[in-house]
């Protein structure tokens, strides 16, 4: 499978849901995966780099691409049980060749009128692709959203104006929230740094409802490479999966 994490407004959370995501599906779920940098900025290839030097975290594959990316993209889907594509935070040739193969495609955006501002444009690019990739799914996730009382009412317009565009809008957002930025500092995810916190269960929400799955274990089942594996997992001969669910 494919999955793209972009949109048109810079800092709204692409890079941090695309290496978060990395560390759910690689660690917690045991698939295979590569993701693709596509930002010149190479924020997410800096960050894989140094959490690959660090022998205490799982080594996680990284490739940067550019320009005309889709026949790399379907070679690499033959290979991998997952693409992370981070698109940056620009209209680019990239995008638009990752939306014309991608499966699913996280848009992140923040409850604030500039973020919303861009809608008019992603829904252009996704209308677009969803002419040479009917089965393009997409969904909009709100990112660090204010965690007080009183500014509920700013998420639930910016939802409300997203859903007026005729798009999925996940349950599961995320809240402002420091562990994100020091994750990052620490080469890390924050399902990593604190993985009972809040903030790691909230990205887990929003991954499940974006691949339409309960749990981690549904995504195991449903991407494990063979039924042998499988069956070696029931009778106990193969890794734990309770030892991973536990941590
Ligand atoms: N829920 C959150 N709470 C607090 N900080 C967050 C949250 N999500 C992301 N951030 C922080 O916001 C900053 C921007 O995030 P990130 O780099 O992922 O954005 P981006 O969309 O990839 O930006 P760009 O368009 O420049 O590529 C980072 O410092 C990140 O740690
Ligand atoms: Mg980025």
């Amino acid at each position: 499978m494919i999955v793209l994490i972009g949109g048109e407004k810079g800092g709204s959370g692409k890079s941090c849901l695309a290496q978060n995501l990395a560390v759910y599906l690689q660690v917690e779920c045991r698939l295979g995966l590569m993701v693709v940098d596509c930002d010149p900025q190479r924020t997410t290839s800096k960050w894989i780099q140094s959490r690959n030097e660090n022998s205490a975290l799982t080594k996680i594959n990284c490739v940067q691409m550019y320009g005309k990316i889709r026949d790399d993209l379907l070679s690499l889907n033959n290979h991998y049980e997952c693409i992370i594509i981070d698109c940056g935070g620009q209209d680019s040739v990239a995008l638009r060749a990752a939306l014309s193969v991608a499966n699913f495609a996280l848009l992140p955006l923040r409850p604030k009128r500039r973020d919303l501002q861009t809608l008019e444009h992603v829904d252009d690019l996704i209308s677009n692709s969803q002419m040479f990739n009917p089965n393009l799914e997409s969904a909009f996730v709100l990112t660090q959203c204010p965690s007080l009382p009183n500014q509920v009412k700013r998420i639930l317009e910016a939802r409300d104006v997203c859903q007026s565009w005729g798009y999925r809008v996940l349950k599961g957002l995320t809240y402002q929230r420091n562990i994100y930025d020091d994750s990052e500092e620490a080469g890390c995810s924050v399902l990593e740094l604190e993985p009972k916190g809040k903030a790691a269960n909230e990205l887990r929400q929003i991954f499940n409802e974006l691949l339409h799955q309960e749990n981690q274990r549904a995504i195991e089942i449903s991407y494990a490479h063979s039924a042998k594996q499988l069956e070696h997992e029931q009778y106990g001969t193969s890794r734990s999966y309770a030892s991973v669910s536990e941590r």
